[in-house]
């Protein structure tokens, strides 16, 4: 079985002493279970959290990526860059970016495939808004939005994560039951299954409100193969006992 994959989003929080203190904090406390763990944080500290968690077993992560590789691009950090600093994973198409930063499926379909051609391996995040869960539109939106990613990526869809977040949970401390995280991870794990005979190794994980306290029972379900985890890593001892709730 694989192991699960607890990944922190940091979003833009941190600065570089409480950086220093919190993933001090987290290698003090982390615990043997066997999963893997990934820190996700503002593309500035990547440079400071790669001396930090040297040697240690953490993993670090972007939180957007460009669809190009180089070029006349201002602003924009590319998948070679993030290598060069030891970046394992890229977040792309978080809620908030489709939101705020009005990305598309097609452009976080091609934010993913540039990631994989440079060897970063993508987090793909998918969800629905409230008034898409109301109105019974849950499992088009985020097969809509997964169909776009593999789309553009064909067989190398099963080097990808894939994050189900659902809109309505993320910073509002209203999580998708474990019941109904399942049901959509159950529905997308079909969709990769049918799209690659290596479906069964990708990594889906929940996201939205995640934390010490339902970490265990979402953890447990079938195909809930870790957690994208927002507030909650920003603190210790909240992050850590995620961690713990992998077994
Ligand atoms: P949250 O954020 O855990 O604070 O809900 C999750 C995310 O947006 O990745």
């Amino acid at each position: 079985m694989k192991k699960k994959l607890i990944a922190g989003n940091w979003k833009m929080n941190g600065s570089l002493a409480a950086n220093e203190a919190l993933v001090k904090a987290l290698l003090a406390g982390l615990p043997a279970q066997p999963c893997e763990v990934a820190l996700c944080v503002p593309a500035l500290y990547l440079a400071q959290l790669q001396t930090l968690v040297a040697g240690s077993r953490i993993e670090l992560g972007a939180q957007d990526i460009s669809m190009h590789e180089s070029g006349a691009y201002t602003g924009e950090l590319s998948g070679a860059m993030f290598k060069e600093f030891g970046v394992r994973y890229a977040i792309v198409g978080h809620s908030e970016r489709r939101q705020y930063h009005g990305e598309t499926d097609q452009l976080v379909a091609a934010k993913a495939k540039t990631a994989l051609a440079s060897g970063v391996t993508p987090i793909v995040c998918v969800g629905e808004t409230l008034a898409e869960r109301e109105a019974g539109k849950t499992e088009e939106v985020v097969k809509r939005q997964l169909a776009a990613v593999i789309h553009e990526n064909g067989h190398c869809i099963s080097e990808i994560v894939v994050a189900y977040e659902p809109v309505w949970a993320i910073g509002t401390g209203k999580t998708a039951s474990p019941e109904q995280a399942q049901q959509v991870h159950g529905v997308l794990r079909a969709q990769l299954k049918a799209a690659s005979a290596q479906a069964d190794r990708i990594h889906i994980l929940y996201g939205g409100s995640m934390n010490a306290a339902n970490a265990a029972q979402l953890l447990g379900q079938p195909d809930i193969d870790g957690g994208l985890v927002g507030g909650a890593s920003l603190k210790a001892p909240d992050f850590l006992s995620i961690i713990a709730a992998t077994t």
